[in-house]
């Protein structure tokens, strides 16, 4: 997820440019850049790191200040590392074509064999420079013609602003999957990826819908779609604060992160699922299917919620797999001396690709001579950069604090993992294709849940005054139960602990009480009737019993005190509905508390000291 700015009006562009991009800094922040029109030709200026580099590096750039029109990006790395030669704009070869992009465009490789056999030189990592020069080669003095005809070789996803120097004053733009919405100013237009870039200038907003793409100089605009004619799109007024627009309109970031869960999930497989071979493409890992085939064990390292995503991971590879995997918490792992051999793969997990424990734990794994990869969603992080090989998230920023999105998309990536592996070992390849529509219905079962976002704040309500619970599950439901308790913990302050359903009477039933609820996952799958026997046990004690239970299963919700439903679906996917379900719970009973829901006391994003 990157930020977009663009303006074309009488003012100068730099100002409108760089106060859009600090807004939108919190979409992207490993590198930026400007693009604006000068007499002579298109200047850029790019800079590795936050926008306060860029301007640094702009300084009294005065031969800029006078431009009127230009494009500017502030980047969430995909496709190559931050550095100055990654950062946006980028520029088509020959023709003074100026790009931004917001998007993964799937097919880029085979874009850029074809662009280089025609002499085409690279400079940079990234998909967005090969549709640069896409438009480039498709430029004949009509940019919208140009960009129209490029963008229908495109597979993918894009928000994109585009120009040309012999096109003086004209912004062409164009959306599909990512967001652009125009601000119609007097006598000029605003372009950015969220209205939180605009606020400043105009509440009069344009959104573009997919496929749409228009030409703007100055107020005057043309909206067509990639395939037809002109098209009438209505003009809205944008009632959001500056502030709410960075959230989306929502009232914190984690609320605006677990709506956007069914996206980033479909970003994390975009390209990744194989339905004809009933398989997972995972290049990134750098194994081909005999190398997959010789592995004797994966050792799966993490922190906190990537340790409990780690765990789902340890199920699914041994469950579909048959290959001996376990996941260890990092630093245990790095200070015990744990006995790795050549045949392992150590897979360490980490949204942010920073924290100390687990890099520490990357170390280890390498001295130890094991493979190691990394499952990231930061691109170009330390973690990433020292296991060298693995499969980035694509989960876009994760602001706040407790890990949502993360979450999913690195259990959506570990499911494909355990599908590679399952294939290149004993699974047939009808079994794999019906894996392959399981891992797919992922982001709609989350939209299902997501609809009962009202009915889970209401069941919230009732567990606001609680100074502790516990969370209970069993099989693919048990790291459910850890995850579910560890968000309650860091964003209420209630007490919690995840616990084996079968566990809790050796020892925890003690502390049940009237005023002690338990969050039972007892959904359709394995173990669900035992289960439901440790809920009668809870309430013998007094406790209310919450329960995660399956749509239409009218035994579990009438065992239960309260229940939240999610779609019936297979054990090993359920893990993702059910959890979002307690991320909603948890969510709004610390909203109800009136805690700091995205910067809880005591804790940091990434926790880069042991
Ligand atoms: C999760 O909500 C917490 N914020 C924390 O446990 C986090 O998952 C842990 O610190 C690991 O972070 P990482 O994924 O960036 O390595």
């Amino acid at each position: 997820m990157c930020g977009i700015v663009a303006y074309t009006g009488p003012r100068p562009a730099l100002p409108v440019l760089l106060s859009g991009l600090k807004r939108l800094e919190y979409r992207g922040y490993d590198s930026a850049g400007i693009a604006v029109e000068t007499q002579e030709r298109i200047a850029i200026r790019k800079a590795k790191g936050k926008v306060s580099e860029l301007v640094k590096l702009l300084g009294e750039s005065s031969d800029l200040e006078t431009s009127t029109c230009g494009i500017a990006h502030t980047r969430w790395a995909t496709h190559g590392p931050p550095t100055q030669e990654n950062a946006h704009p980028h520029a088509g070869g020959k023709q003074g074509i100026a790009l931004v992009h917001n998007g993964i465009i799937e097919n880029h490789r085979a874009l850029r064999e074809k662009l280089s056999s025609v002499g085409y030189v690279f400079l940079s990592e990234t998909d967005t420079e090969v549709l640069a020069h896409l438009v480039d080669s498709l430029y004949q003095g009509n940019l919208v013609q140009a960009l129209t005809n490029a963008l229908k070789e495109v597979d993918g996803t894009f928000g994109i602003a585009v120009m040309a120097h012999s096109e003086p004053g004209t912004l062409v733009v164009a959306r599909r999957g990512s967001p652009i919405v125009l601000g119609l100013g007097e006598g000029e237009t605003i372009v950015a990826s969220d209205a939180s870039a605009i606020i400043k200038h105009t509440r009069q907003a344009i959104y573009l819908d997919d496929n749409d793409i228009a030409c703007i100089k100055g107020s005057e605009l043309d909206i067509r779609t990639l395939d037809s004619g002109t098209v009438v799109r209505p003009a809205s007024e944008i009632d959001w604060s500056a502030d709410a627009a960075e959230k989306g309109g929502y009232e914190h970031y984690m609320l605006k992160e677990i709506f956007e869960q069914p996206e980033a999930i479909r970003n994390t497989l975009r390209g990744r699922l194989d339905r004809d071979r009933g398989n997972a493409i995972l290049s990134g890992l750098g194994l081909s299917p005999r190398e997959l085939s010789d592995l004797h064990r994966v050792l799966i390292v993490g922190c906190g919620t990537s340790m409990n995503a780690g765990l789902v991971g340890e199920y699914a590879i041994e469950d579909f797999a048959g290959v001996l995997a376990e996941v260890e918490q990092a630093a245990e792992f790095r200070y015990r001396n744990p006995i790795v051999n050549p045949s392992d793969l150590v897979v360490a997990i980490s949204q942010s690709g920073e924290t100390a424990d687990t890099l520490a734990a990357v170390r280890e794994a390498i001295d130890k001579g094991a493979l190691v990869s990394g499952l990231v969603n930061t691109v170009g992080s330390t973690i990433a950069r020292e296991t060298g090989r693995g499969v980035y998230l694509h989960a876009g920023p994760e602001i706040s604090v407790a890990s949502t999105k993360a979450f999913t998309s690195q259990v959506s990536v570990l499911l494909m993992m355990a599908l590679k592996f399952a294939r290149s070992r004993r699974m047939s390849q009808e079994k794999g294709r019906r894996m392959v529509k399981e891992i797919e219905d992922l982001p709609s079962l989350v939209e299902a849940v997501l609809a009962k976002n009202d009915e889970i704040a209401k069941v919230a309500e009732r567990y606001v005054d609680q100074q502790s619970a516990f969370f209970i599950g069993r099989g693919y439901m048990y790291p459910v139960a850890l995850e579910g308790a560890l968000k309650l913990k860091e964003i209420s302050y209630i007490h919690a602990e995840g616990y084996h359903a079968a566990e809790l009477k050796h020892g925890p039933i003690a502390l049940l009480e009237e005023s002690v609820p338990v969050i039972a996952l007892c959904n359709e799958g394995p173990g669900k009737d035992k289960t439901l026997g440790n809920v009668a046990e809870c309430q013998a004690r007094a406790s209310r019993v919450l329960g995660i239970v399956t749509e239409g299963d009218e035994e579990a919700i009438a065992t239960v005190d309260d229940h939240i439903t999610i779609p019936a679906c297979p054990m090993h996917t359920s893990v993702i509905p059910a959890t979002v379900a307690l991320q909603l719970l948890s969510y709004h009973i610390a909203r109800l508390r009136g805690c700091a829901i995205d910067q809880p006391r005591n804790l940091a994003k990434s926790v880069t000291v042991e």
